[in-house]
């Protein structure tokens, strides 16, 4: 009896060491952690459950019946964050450089269903070099399953990914179609085709970094989210983001209860906005004494910086942000920030988390680069995602609120269920300069008349009142009351219920 049982004690082992020990010490000498030791931080301590260690691969072409390795290049299971239940796969790159096969990809799908089915996010750890070369079109069609359960629970169920070394092929495909993608800084790659396809089709000469490394992904092409610094940093931060999310689209807001009292004021924010209006001041400042605890998980922070997103809680449940930056391009909306903050907003609404958006905002970028490149869709789809939201939505002016933007920014128009300004909000179809100068054009060569129109409509229009008075605002609220005002709004609006009409599905603007 004790032979049997040492025998899968001895199975147990072997496929824990994954590729063996001379990969691993390879992984460990590039920086990187094994796919083991990745779930270990990632989960409480002792609570992973490992599913399928004995699958092996089937394939049999090149020599591979020869070369199996229990687990075939991936680790899956499930286990908790802070106590709540998440599924989790790990690429191993020390097997076969942890690329898919039929039975890697049948891990992966078993898990995918299970997340889905018991309604849990699922995050991917990625270190893997796409199709297994191999096993041509079965490794091929594994990924087709993986893509198809990816979509099936988006908008279900939270799903993350975590790229964690070279990325190509279908490593990337999958990650593309999650909620979030975070990279680590200096180990993590993704492309579709690496530098050696690169330099055969097009000629350029590129190297990894540079063609997909984690500084042109969370800046250039804005594929991901955020980097962090190491493995340990990105997976310690996995947590934090969990802790955040609800498990799926039915389940109700984490609540994490804090000390922080939402009556307090924070007189401070009275001398936030600077006198002189084209004078930036920092937006985040804002969020972090919104915020409880100034705890604020921004998502795309290194990418159109002119709208800033992310998680925040009030009275420990939690919200998602959006807000126009005035020190980035004077937080005007350009393609980029109509990208961004669409795609958070859609995240919020998906899954029930409120949206508190600050409005400080000039109008839409004008000129021929935006235009050419769809300022007109990207913008719009900003405004069609705050169109069909139906999650509670706050919105508080603290200055400009020019033209379309000042609709799209989840204005009373969209269905804002409460919205606010400060006294210094100055809500108007352009400012006051341009507006004199096209409404009194015949006037323009006296500099003193434009001057006295110019300060005419600033006197009418610089100011919250005439949008208060038509009730496109519900109140002009002091800014050191913010914190309280939209704390209580929140509570109030906890059992908000509204349905857009029954529709397939709809019709962004892609
Ligand atoms: C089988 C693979 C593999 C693959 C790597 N290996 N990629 N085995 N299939 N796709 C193996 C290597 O043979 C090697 O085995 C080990 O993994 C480590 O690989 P190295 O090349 O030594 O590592 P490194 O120098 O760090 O380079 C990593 C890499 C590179 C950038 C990922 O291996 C690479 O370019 N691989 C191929 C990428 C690719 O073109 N994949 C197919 C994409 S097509 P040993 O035994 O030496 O340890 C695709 C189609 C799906 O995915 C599309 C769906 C839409």
């Amino acid at each position: 009896m004790q032979e049997i049982l040492e025998v899968l004690d001895r199975k147990r082992a072997e496929a824990r060491l994954g590729g063996g020990q001379k990969r691993i010490d390879a992984q460990h000498a590039k920086g990187k952690l094994t796919a083991r030791e990745r779930i270990e931080l990632l989960l409480d301590p002792n609570s992973f459950e490992e599913f399928d260690m004995f699958v092996e691969h089937r394939g049999t072409e090149f020599g591979m019946e020869k070369t199996k390795t229990p687990g075939d290049g991936v680790v899956t299971g499930w286990g908790t964050v802070n106590g709540r239940l998440v599924y989790v796969f790990a690429k191993d790159f020390t097997v076969f450089g942890g690329s898919l096969s039929e039975a890697h990809a049948r891990k992966i799908t078993k898990l995918q269903d299970m997340a889905l089915q018991n309604r849990a996010p699922i995050i991917g750890l990625f270190d893997a070099g796409g199709a297994r070369i191999q096993e041509g079109v079965d490794a091929l069609g594994g990924y087709g399953e993986v893509f198809q359960r990816n979509v099936l629970a988006s908008g279900v169920i939270p799903q993350i990914s975590v790229i964690m070394g070279p990325c190509a092929g279908g490593d990337v495909y999958s990650p593309a179609m999650t909620d979030f993608i975070f990279m680590v800084q200096g180990t993590s790659y993704m492309f579709v085709t690496g530098p050696d396809v690169v330099k055969t089709v097009t000629n350029e000469t590129v190297t990894a970094e540079e063609l997909g490394g984690a500084s042109v992904h969370t800046t250039k092409s804005s594929i991901a989210d955020k980097a962090f610094a190491n493995d340990v940093e990105a997976l310690l931060q996995m947590r934090r983001l969990i802790d955040f999310l609800p498990s799926s689209n039915m389940a109700e807001l984490p609540v994490i209860p804090g000390f922080h009292d939402a009556e307090a004021t924070d007189e401070s924010l009275d001398t936030l906005i600077p006198a002189n209006p084209n004078q930036p001041y920092d937006m985040k400042e804002l969020i972090l004494k919104t915020a409880d605890g100034g705890d604020f998980f921004e998502i795309q922070e290194a990418h159109a910086k002119n709208i800033i997103c992310g998680f925040a809680r009030m009275k420990g449940r939690t919200v998602g942000i959006v807000a126009n930056q005035p020190m980035v391009l004077a937080g005007v909306l350009d393609s980029d920030a109509g990208r961004k903050g669409a795609r958070f907003v859609r995240f919020c609404d998906c899954f029930n988390i409120p949206i508190i958006t600050f409005v400080d905002v000039p109008g839409f970028l004008p000129g021929t680069a935006q235009e050419y490149g769809g300022l007109i869709k990207h913008g719009a789809k900003l405004l069609y995602a705050y169109a069909e939201a139906t999650v509670p939505k706050i919105t508080v002016i603290t200055r400009k609120a020019y033209g379309g933007a000042y609709v799209v920014m989840a204005s009373k128009h969209l269905r804002g269920d409460l919205n606010y300004a400060w006294p210094t909000a100055e809500i108007a179809v352009m400012g006051s300069k341009g507006a004199a100068e096209i409404i009194y054009r015949a006037e323009l060569s006296d500099k003193d008349k434009i001057a006295t129109r110019e300060a005419d409509y600033k006197a009418r229009f610089a100011n919250p009142f005439v949008a208060a008075e038509r009730g496109f605002l519900d109140d002009v609220i002091m800014p050191h009351s913010t914190r309280r005002r939209i704390a209580r709004a929140l509570d109030m609006l906890k059992a908000k219920r509204l349905e857009n009409p029954w529709k397939k599905h709809d019709n962004i603007p892609l």
